[in-house]
């Protein structure tokens, strides 16, 4: 327990290596880097049955990336789903659950995309075809930033934040209801919502242990000798794979308690 209580005190500086492992669990790249598009430069195409969504340029160039933003933009972006403009996000950029991310790391992370090299990109249009469903009606009903509220136990707390906000795993686990917001009495009981159905995976279903999830989320490889696919792959490659054993730790002990 004691590293992890390390990690958070030594994470307070903004750090760009730590923004990195922030990203790579939170998936910045996947959803912002297009099938032959450089790094971070926006124009990948999220299909879902509210439209098609592209995420944006996230390189420090001026005109089309984030060259003019401030940290406190990331901030309102990432925990309020709002832009500079105060213009609402679309929720295909999964602030739902990033609403809860802790200023030190939105400052990592700032940190870490300052590093990008800045690439020029034509931004695209959002397409929503949400009959009925205003962003802001829908903001209403299904949006409501909150803070974190942190669990007794550090590690358990840790774990929770990861698999929670960090790593958004509910985002493609956790079924929708007809708004498309999250059911969250059913967390991570799977969902065949589009574009990445993805299965169960609450403990009582998957019954692994503690060793088969390690190496899952190592390496990918499911206890069947099967490796896991579509949307799964990049969470494991760019995110669990590469985080702290301590962290991987807690996400193993909060993804194995029993759903309340
Ligand atoms: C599941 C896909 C997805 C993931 C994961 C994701 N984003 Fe996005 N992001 C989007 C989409 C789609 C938009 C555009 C939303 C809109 O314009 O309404 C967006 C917009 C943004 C914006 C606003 C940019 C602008 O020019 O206004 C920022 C900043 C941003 N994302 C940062 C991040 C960061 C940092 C991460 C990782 C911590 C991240 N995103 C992870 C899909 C994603
Ligand atoms: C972008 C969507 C997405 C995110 C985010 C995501 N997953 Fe997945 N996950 C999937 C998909 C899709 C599959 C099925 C992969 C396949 O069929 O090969 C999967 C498979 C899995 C499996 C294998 C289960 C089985 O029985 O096959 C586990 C375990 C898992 N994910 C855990 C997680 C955890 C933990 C997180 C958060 C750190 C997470 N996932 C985040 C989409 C996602």
């Amino acid at each position: 327990m004691v590293p992890v209580l390390v990690v958070g005190v030594a994470w307070a500086t903004p750090d760009a290596e730590v923004g990195a492992l922030l990203a790579g669990l939170a998936g910045c790249a996947s959803c912002h880097t297009a099938a032959d598009g450089a790094p971070y430069a926006g124009g990948y195409a999220i299909e879902t049955r509210f439209g098609t969504f592209y995420g944006s340029n996230l390189t420090p160039d001026p005109e089309t990336g984030l060259g003019e933003w401030t940290e406190h933009d990331l901030l309102r972006a990432l925990t309020r789903g709002r832009s500079p403009k105060h213009h609402p996000y679309w929720p295909a950029f999964p602030y739902t659950s990033f609403r809860r991310l802790t200023d030190e790391d939105v400052g990592h992370l700032w940190a870490y995309l300052r590093t990008l090299d800045p690439v020029v990109a034509e931004e695209r249009e959002q397409e929503a075809n949400a009959p009925g469903v205003g962003l802001w009606g829908w903001r209403r009903v299904a949006f409501h930033a909150r803070d974190w509220k942190p669990l007794d136990d550090p590690e358990l707390d840790r774990g929770a934040y990861l698999v929670e906000v960090v790593g958004h795993c509910g985002e493609c686990h956790t079924p929708r209801n007809g708004i498309g917001q999250l059911k969250r009495k059913q967390a991570l009981a799977g969902s065949d919502e589009p574009p990445h159905p993805a299965p169960d995976i609450r403990p009582e279903t998957l019954k692994w242990t503690l060793g088969d999830w390690d190496t899952f989320l190592t390496m990918g490889m499911m206890p069947d000798g099967d490796f896991a696919g579509s949307g799964m792959r990049h969470v494991v490659r760019d995110g669990t794979a590469k985080l702290p054993e301590a962290d991987r730790a807690a996400m193993i002990r909060w993804l194995m308690a029993p759903t309340e």
